[in-house]
């Protein structure tokens, strides 16, 4: 939350953003939460916000802490502390400036909710206090790691302060909220933010290289981050450091980072059927998947997608895909070796591989959808064309008589036949063998 850097494909967002604060502004309390996955610009969307409403309000700001350590309601006493009221002022709130030199005393259940409200109403009466004078305007960040009385005095405050010059702002990773911070977001204006459009991420992309990029390059960029700017930013700079504008295989090292946290929140069955659909392409095929990489079971499949959703790994409901290219890359790059070969022949036996709308994009060859979607370059660099004709003789195995029994179902001869258009995928993933 430090300078705000101007903001590109934002004006839209930030306009409506912003006049909602107006109306803080003139007297009916706001509360407004954005919320998007990581990197995708809400602290930047927090500072631009601050920097547009200018001197007139007092900008009082509360970080939360990732981990353990930090105190309870410990945005809360950053945000007290940064509104210079005087301890006599602070009633019951002043407890939250106090660090505790001790072990609490054992309260009954009744008797702290009791002390809980009267230290909420105590807060909401400092800031109504602050009010009198000038606009406030609180900014909370990174609220997907605030502790639950935090996020209770936030919704408490959304409601309490409501005719009050007051704007509750707050920032959270939708992909990381507990349902207690659903809840309260819930209570609140949202902006979610979406990735930028192509257009936004050549506007990015020229800003971060101090020149036009070609647009083939700008187009690769667009589906490998999903718009996602800090995706962008990270892979601007390693174009810039090899000097040439030829996507690099690898992924950034603080990308990775960024997305193997996200996958890590994954159950171990949705990362395995992740590792399959990811073979396959950015665009999921759920028929494929339910009959491959779930057996058969399409409700578990449609079940393990919506934990992919949810975690904002996927996004569409009827034509699901990875939301950036980038999760394919880090799932694949993520597969051992020989997971990596058992996922290629099950995906390829399926007709996943060269199948669909992703096989379109996979034969085009454009980009790094279009080159993994091939057996053989989902390999380690170097051993790519000694695995692809490695996996083509298995393949081979599994079509024969001989491995009949190990193929999907309706490889088999039940689904091909019903279904002409799998079974075209299926003989044309076996041609491109
Ligand atoms: N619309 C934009 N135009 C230009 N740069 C942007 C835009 N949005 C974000 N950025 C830049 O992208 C990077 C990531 O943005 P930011 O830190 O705001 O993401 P975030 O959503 O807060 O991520 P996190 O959840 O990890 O805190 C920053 O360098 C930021 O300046
Ligand atoms: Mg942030």
């Amino acid at each position: 939350m430090s300078r705000a850097a101007r903001l590109i494909g934002r004006e839209s967002v930030l306009a409506a953003a912003s006049s909602v604060l107006d109306d803080a502004r003139h007297g009916a309390g706001q509360f407004l939460m954005i919320s998007g996955e990581a990197g995708i610009g809400k602290t930047a969307m927090l500072a631009a916000l601050v920097s547009q409403a200018g001197s007139a309000p007092l900008v009082l700001r509360g970080l939360c802490w990732e981990g353990d350590g930090a105190p309870p309601y410990w945005p809360w006493s950053q945000v007290l502390q940064a509104s210079g009221l005087p301890a006599a002022d602070l009633g019951e709130a002043g407890w939250l400036l106090q660090r505790a030199s001790g072990p609490a005393e054992p309260m009954s259940a009744a008797a702290a909710g009791d002390a809980q409200f009267r230290l909420f109403e105590a807060v909401a009466r400092c800031l109504g206090r602050l009010a009198a004078g000038r606009p406030v305007l609180v900014v909370l960040d990174d609220l997907q790691w605030a502790d639950e009385p935090s996020l209770r005095l936030l919704g408490f405050l959304g409601r309490a302060l409501a005719a009050e010059p007051v704007a509750l702002l707050g920032a959270y990773r939708d992909t990381e909220a507990s349902p207690e911070l659903r809840k309260i977001a819930g209570q609140a204006q949202q902006l979610a933010l979406a990735g930028l459009t192509q257009d936004g991420v050549g506007e990015l992309a020229r800003e971060l290289a101090g020149m036009p990029l070609p647009p083939q390059v700008t187009a690769q960029l667009w589906e490998r981050s999903g718009g996602n700017p800090f995706f962008v930013r990270e892979l601007i700079r390693l174009l810039l450091a090899q000097g040439s504008w030829h996507q690099p295989a690898q992924i950034p090292a603080s990308v990775t980072e960024t997305l193997r946290r996200r996958l890590a929140r994954l159950s171990t069955e949705c990362v395995r059927l992740l590792e399959w659909a990811a073979i396959a392409g950015r665009d999921i095929d759920v028929g494929l998947l339910a009959d491959g990489a779930a057996a058969g079971h399409e409700p578990a499949a449609l079940n393990l997608l919506e934990e992919a959703r949810q975690a904002g790994v996927v996004a569409g409901t009827s034509l699901p895909r990875f939301t950036h290219d980038l999760y394919r890359e880090a799932i694949i790059e993520g597969l051992s070796t020989t997971a990596r070969t058992a996922v290629n022949l099950s995906a390829g036996a399926a007709g996943a591989i060269g199948s669909g709308r992703s096989g379109r994009r996979a034969s085009s060859g454009r980009g790094p959808a279009g080159t993994a979607g091939r057996a053989g370059l989902l390999a380690p660099r170097g051993q790519g064309s000694h695995r692809a004709s490695r996996t083509r003789g298995r393949l081979r195995v599994l079509s024969s008589g001989a491995g009949h029994h190990l193929r999907p179902r309706h490889v088999r001869g039940r689904g091909t036949h019903r279904d002409p258009a799998r079974a075209r995928r299926v003989t044309r993933a076996h041609r491109a063998l």
